[in-house]
């Protein structure tokens, strides 16, 4: 949101340095006295929570590479090398792998938060296709640094992924076969393969900061959206970022450091599977090939679809859907608070995402593949059919001139609830002795 300068430079280096490079003006305008909507709930705090996140792991990640070794003989004991005799390096390597799991956990909730606030729509487009592309980014980066151990989860998760391309044999034959050879440096998965995802693990953490910039950048011109979806229209409904939601940020994140924590220190391995405990072996393929938990969903609907090419597509088709969701919702509201028919969709679609979750888990056969391809055909047709129509359809509930009036009308209906009764935290009546 454009806002004036309060910046003043007091010692002479700063007035110098302000009319050559601005930038402590710009960290003090941007980060400091930001005007933010008043009304935040917690819902806005994995924002910075994705922060610290991207920032652990670039962390924890340079010191593993220091002792990682990118070689297909050499690989699997370096991690054990990590665990065993580099000092902390249990405590940096858990924290990398847990870390990544955590990272996507915040970056969903971050998701279903913008799609129930309406945060994508404008003047919010770019950034959330900003969003989408860190998405498409991280899942390539964890998919990567996840084949690093080279153990049997490793090996076979990038030989059934890198196959993939293959489907492209069905469009013009020959083409896909060329494509895998070209991707794996061979005729199999194999060492130039894994020097290249190696390569590329260490490369696109740092092109995520960049986009993650770009993010902030197209949030900070616009300002936040909020739980009502309504406009800031005076300065009296925004407050200065810093100390107001630096405090709240920080709050959310120590108790979401609490639980990364409880994960690192007693289940580090929980979230991943104990197959990759095994070195890898090309002749031998484990009976469930399984990617980490965050791609399920994304799986089920791959193999839920009975052709290769076509689960592909659906598979990319997925998170592609997500670029346009700005112009496929139909209607004018922002949040979900108002929209009383969208609401209930909004919550099948979840409780599909965390289905096709369990579904990526199980066998594709027999209930579970039926199970999987309705859940599939929901996921689609939310974004396709439901958006679009429910927009055009649906009367909204009467919503609040402003967050002002909001904030006011929410304050009389507690006032009037603790009329009714002694208000919850209000002192004790006196003892009558
Ligand atoms: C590395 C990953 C990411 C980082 C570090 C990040 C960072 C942030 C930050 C700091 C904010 C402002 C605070 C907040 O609203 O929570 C924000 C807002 C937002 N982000 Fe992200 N983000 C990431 C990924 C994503 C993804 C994957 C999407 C969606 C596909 C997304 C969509 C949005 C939207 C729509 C907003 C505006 C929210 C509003 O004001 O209502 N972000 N992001």
């Amino acid at each position: 949101m454009a806002h004036k300068s309060n910046y003043v430079p007091h010692s002479a280096f700063e007035k110098w340095l302000d009319e050559r490079l601005p930038v402590v003006r710009l960290m003090k305008d941007q980060f400091i006295d930001f005007p933010t909507p008043r009304n935040l709930n917690y819902w806005w705090t994995f924002g910075g929570i994705l922060i610290f996140c991207l920032i652990a792991q670039i962390m924890t990640g340079v010191v593993l590479a220091m002792h990682y070794v990118a070689n297909e003989a050499l690989a699997f004991q370096s991690i054990e090398h990590i665990m065993r005799n580099v000092n902390w390096g249990w405590l940096i390597r858990y924290t990398h792998a847990v870390g990544a799991s955590m990272f996507f956990a915040a970056a969903y909730l971050h998701m279903f938060r913008g799609l129930y606030y309406g945060s994508y729509k404008a003047p919010r487009e770019i950034l959330w296709i900003l969003g989408v592309v860190i998405l498409l980014l991280m899942i390539a980066t964890s998919f990567m640094g996840y084949s690093l151990p080279w153990g049997q989860m490793s090996f076979w998760a990038v030989t059934v992924i890198t196959n993939l391309f293959s489907s492209f044999d069905s469009v013009i034959p020959g083409l896909g076969t060329r494509i895998v050879q070209w991707v794996w440096g061979g005729f199999s998965v194999g060492n130039p393969t894994l020097n290249r995802l190696f390569s590329l693990h260490y490369l696109l953490p740092f092109m995520i900061a960049g986009v993650v910039a770009l993010h902030i950048w197209a949030l900070h011109v616009p300002g936040n959206n909020n739980p009502t979806g309504i406009d800031v229209k005076r300065s009296s409904e925004a407050l200065p970022f810093h100390p107001y939601y630096s405090i709240k940020d920080g709050f959310a994140l120590a108790v979401f450091a609490i639980v990364f924590a409880a994960f690192v220190f007693y289940a580090p391995n929980y979230l991943g599977h104990s197959d990759n405990y095994i070195p890898a072996d090309p002749l031998v393929t484990p009976t469930h090939i399984v990617p980490e938990w965050y791609f399920l969903p994304f799986y089920a609907i791959l193999r839920a679809i009975p052709s290769k090419l076509f689960g592909v597509v659906g598979m990319f088709g997925a998170i592609a859907v997500l670029f346009v969701v700005p112009w496929l919702d139909s209607s004018p509201v922002r949040s979900l608070r108002y929209r009383p028919l969208l609401k209930p969709f909004f919550w099948a679609f979840v409780a599909t995402c965390v289905v096709l979750g369990y579904l990526g888990a199980m066998p594709p056969e027999g209930i579970y593949l039926l199970s999987a391809r309705l859940a599939t055909f929901y996921y689609f047709a939310f974004f396709l059919v439901v958006l679009p129509v429910v927009g055009r359809v649906e009367t909204p509930t009467q919503m609040p001139g402003s967050i002002t009036e909001d904030i006011m009308s929410n304050e009389q209906r507690r006032r009037a609830a603790l009329e009714g009764g002694t208000p919850s935290g209000a002192p004790a009546a006196p003892e009558k002795r």
